[in-house]
């Protein structure tokens, strides 16, 4: 199936590595350039040379905090430099803070800072400098990575669900204020989604991983693939109808009729 965007751009912010790289390979397959914003300049710019080596595309990587004000400036003013604008924003963010834990014993003020800066704060800096910017190209497709813990908060998650629900409510709301200048935003609810270790993030013994495949009726984790074509289709011509929606990537995890 032909998704109409070949020729367009996108940026996707958080890829210099796991699902953000994913995400930017996925829509550079379907002819989109790109626009790769992370803190790792070094992996940033492998990542761009491979999909340009692979895709044909025009791949350009951008070394920046979504934290921070003057590095979101700069990104923003890249854009409009290199690429007159961007037509696809994908939103995917860093991980919450680890180890996970329990709500009650989230006590402590700098674990809510960093959660709430690096969830919710850094999305909504990037994606309201943006907008404007789409708005005057009369067409754009906006799309959030958040969890299926805003539809099924899963245990020791409330540092990732608390914001991840409140980037769910700003993506309702910003797709009711623009849908009528051609935007649709929506936001990807992934949930055990096959991930390579990573020093520092939890590990998951055999036990723990047999146990997390039964969570779904599928009885497996989902793949790359997975998650990555649903946020591309969600950025294809053909879901122009589809706005303030959340889409699960979860096999089916969250067990409710909507
Ligand atoms: N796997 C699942 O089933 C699942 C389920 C629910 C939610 N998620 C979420 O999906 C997202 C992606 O997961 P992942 O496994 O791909 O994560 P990952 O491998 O840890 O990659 C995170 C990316 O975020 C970037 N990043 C971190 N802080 C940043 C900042 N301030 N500004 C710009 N970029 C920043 C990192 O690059 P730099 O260090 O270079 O900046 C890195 O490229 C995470 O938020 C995760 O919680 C995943």
């Amino acid at each position: 199936m032909d998704l109409g965007i070949r020729g367009k751009t996108a940026l996707v912010t958080a890829s210099s590595g796991g699902m953000g790289r994913n995400i930017a390979h996925a829509l550079a397959a379907e002819g989109v350039n790109l626009a790769l914003f992370a803190r790792s300049a070094d992996k940033l710019q492998a990542i761009a040379q491979e999909i340009e080596a692979q895709h044909g595309v025009r791949a350009l990587a951008i070394r920046g905090s979504m934290l921070s004000r003057s590095d979101v400036d700069n990104l923003v003013r890249r854009l409009q430099t290199e690429f007159s604008g961007v037509d696809i924003a994908v939103l995917n963010t860093g991980r919450p803070p680890n180890p996970i834990r329990a709500t009650v014993e989230e006590t402590e003020e700098e674990r809510w800072t960093e959660a709430y800066q690096s969830q919710l704060w850094g999305t909504i800096q990037v994606v309201s400098q943006l907008t404007p910017q789409m708005m005057t190209r009369g067409w754009g497709r906006i799309i959030a990575v958040t969890s299926a813990s805003v539809k099924a908060p899963m245990p020791h998650h409330s540092l990732s669900t608390v914001f991840r629900a409140g980037v769910t409510a700003y993506m309702k709301h910003l797709a009711n204020e623009v849908g009528t200048k051609g935007i649709t935003v929506n936001c990807v609810a992934p949930a055990l989604i096959e991930t390579p270790h990573r020093a520092g993030s939890a590990a998951y013994t055999p036990e723990q991983a047999a146990a997390r495949k039964k969570l779904t009726p599928l009885g497996r984790m989902g793949t790359q693939q997975e998650l990555t074509g649903v946020v591309t289709f969600l950025a294809s011509m053909q879901a122009g109808f589809i706005t303030g929606a959340t889409v699960p990537v979860d096999g089916g995890m969250v067990s409710s009729l909507f």
